[in-house]
């Protein structure tokens, strides 16, 4: 989100929106050593800053994250538990293109996606692997209960952020949990392109750091983490919207 972004340095922080820039995984648990193979761990740096964000490995050498994470240098590391360590299963690779969506508006955050076309394949073992993603237009019922995880902040105002990767459970709330929320921040909400999800009795959400990570619901890559206020609903893109334009952006940079 970019709020869940990992934001590392406040400059930055200000321009993002809640979530844009950075992230962390809120009343979650550190995630099972490697149990989610197709985390990507994103070290941004962008005018003299860094952030982290997370992302998903959608082919050998395509990962899917925020457009609201991109920067001037982006690298990947595949096969990441903890991030401090140098882990045998970490794959870390650069990134030979970034292409954010072209309608990406950063006031509005619609189309708040983006590929990275790794500059190496990367290689496919049990510690790093890929994730489904829905079918076009594919629906999410509310009440679904999915999960996210990212290496993000794991308190709302520490700046400090998890070398572990973490989890947490969060359901899938219905549009008007956002759309008719209170809070100022969801007036951008736009049901077509965006999930609500977090329920807003509980603390269970993403957080700075955790922009461009995964919204897992059963097998699928249902959301992207993208922005939120503190506290949850968070939003997320709504990845099933977005194959068509996943689908020509790998063809047409892989013929
Ligand atoms: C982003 O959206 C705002 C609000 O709708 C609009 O005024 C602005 O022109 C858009 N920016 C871009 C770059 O499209
Ligand atoms: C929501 O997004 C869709 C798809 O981009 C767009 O056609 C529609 O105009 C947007 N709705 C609003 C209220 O901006």
């Amino acid at each position: 989100m970019v709020t869940m972004l990992i934001l590392i340095l406040l400059p930055v922080a200000f321009l993002l929106p809640p979530r844009a820039g950075a992230g962390e995984i809120i009343g979650g648990k550190e995630a099972k050593p490697h149990s989610r193979p197709y985390m990507a761990h994103l070290a941004i740096q962008h005018r003299g800053d860094s952030y982290i964000c997370g992302g998903l490995l959608v082919s050998e050498n395509f990962v899917l994250t925020a457009a609201h994470c991109n920067g001037d240098k982006i690298t990947v590391t595949l096969g990441v538990h903890n991030i401090r360590e140098r882990e045998e299963s970490q794959q870390k690779i650069s990134v030979r293109h970034r292409i954010p969506h072209r309608q990406y508006n950063e006031t509005t955050l619609y189309n708040d996606i983006m590929l990275l076309e790794l500059a190496e394949k990367a290689t496919l073992n049990r510690w790093v692997d890929t994730i489904a993603l829905p079918r076009t237009n594919e629906r999410v019922e509310a009440g679904a209960m999915c999960s996210v995880a990212g290496w993000g902040c794991t308190r709302r105002g520490s700046k400090s952020i998890s070398a572990k990767l973490r989890e947490v459970d969060v359901v899938v709330m219905p549009d008007d949990t956002c759309l008719k929320n209170p809070n100022v921040q969801y007036h951008i909400y736009n049901s077509s392109i965006m999930m609500c999800v977090g329920d807003p009795k509980t603390s269970k959400d993403s957080w700075e750091g955790d922009s461009g990570g995964p919204l897992v619901c059963g097998e699928t890559a249902q959301g992207i983490v993208s922005w939120g206020p503190p506290t949850p609903p968070g939003v997320y893109v709504k990845v099933s919207i977005f194959i068509p334009w996943i689908q020509a952006t790998m063809r047409r940079l892989q013929p």
